[in-house]
């Protein structure tokens, strides 16, 4: 196995699945989009940005939400379906291998990047793009799989940085990143972010008519997500 996840755009394959999974399911509209939009606060009348947006299901909710919504993904599916659901956004296929040369410096008040951390080889430059696109007194809200949870289902080192490959449920083939919580906080310092606020996040109690054991172990067992608020550290 090599020590990158690599260009192929994974979730191609399964993009309108992922978004029959995500629009209402326990994990994505009850535990992960809440928290997120949480931290992202009051978005109306700011420019978001959008990173890994799927298929528009949180562009949906923050144009909803009064903001203008940028977004980018590196599935081309993806980008289709965030156009058809969200026709006043703007969507792009963009790897987050590559820099962000066509959004300029300082031009957006929030980047909201949600549970794709995980496939990105190198995490402190894209953290560098995303600090550099920041206007002054924005923030960057992202979400990742919680850490615990990804080493109860691997064990080994917790504090080994590695990739894993995994077969979901539905039978979706993922390669992706495990990395500690240490790892992601130092990932943030070094492209100069201060981290502003951490969640765990526990299903909305609505979820439990969904799913009721998947319900109860997400409110008990940190097995699920975790997202972050960090903000451009000011100090030169
Ligand atoms: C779990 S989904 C999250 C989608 C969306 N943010 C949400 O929460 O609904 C992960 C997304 O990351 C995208 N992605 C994975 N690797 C990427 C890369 N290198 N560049 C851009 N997008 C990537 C996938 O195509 C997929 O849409």
């Amino acid at each position: 196995m090599t020590d990158m996840v690599g260009q192929e755009p994974q979730y191609e394959v399964f993009a309108d699945e992922f978004l029959d999974h995500a629009r209402d399911g326990l994990y994505n509209a009850h535990c992960d989009r809440p928290a997120c939009l949480d931290l992202l606060g009051d978005v109306a009348g700011r420019r978001v940005l959008d990173v890994a947006c799927g298929p528009g299901l949180y562009a949906a909710e923050l144009v909803a939400r009064g903001a203008t919504v940028i977004g980018l993904d590196h599935s081309p599916r993806m980008v289709e379906l965030a156009g058809h659901r969200v026709p006043a956004g703007e969507f792009r296929v963009h790897d987050l291998a590559d820099p962000l040369d066509w959004v300029p410096d300082a031009s957006v008040d929030l980047v909201l990047f949600a549970l794709a951390l995980e496939y990105v080889d190198d995490r402190v430059s894209l953290f560098r793009e995303l600090r550099r696109v920041l206007r002054p007194g924005g923030a960057l809200v992202f979400s990742r799989m919680h850490p615990t949870g990804d080493w109860l289902r691997h064990g080994g080192n917790y504090f080994d940085e590695r990739i894993v490959e995994e077969v979901w449920s539905k039978g979706w083939r993922v390669r992706y990143w495990l990395a500690p919580l240490e790892q992601t906080c130092e990932e943030l310092r070094a492209a100069g972010f201060l981290i502003e606020r951490l969640v765990e996040p526990r299903p909305r109690p609505e979820a439990a008519a969904i799913d009721r054991e998947g319900y109860e172990r997400l409110s008990r067992e940190p097995t699920g997500f975790l997202a972050i608020r960090a903000v451009p550290d000011p100090r030169p």
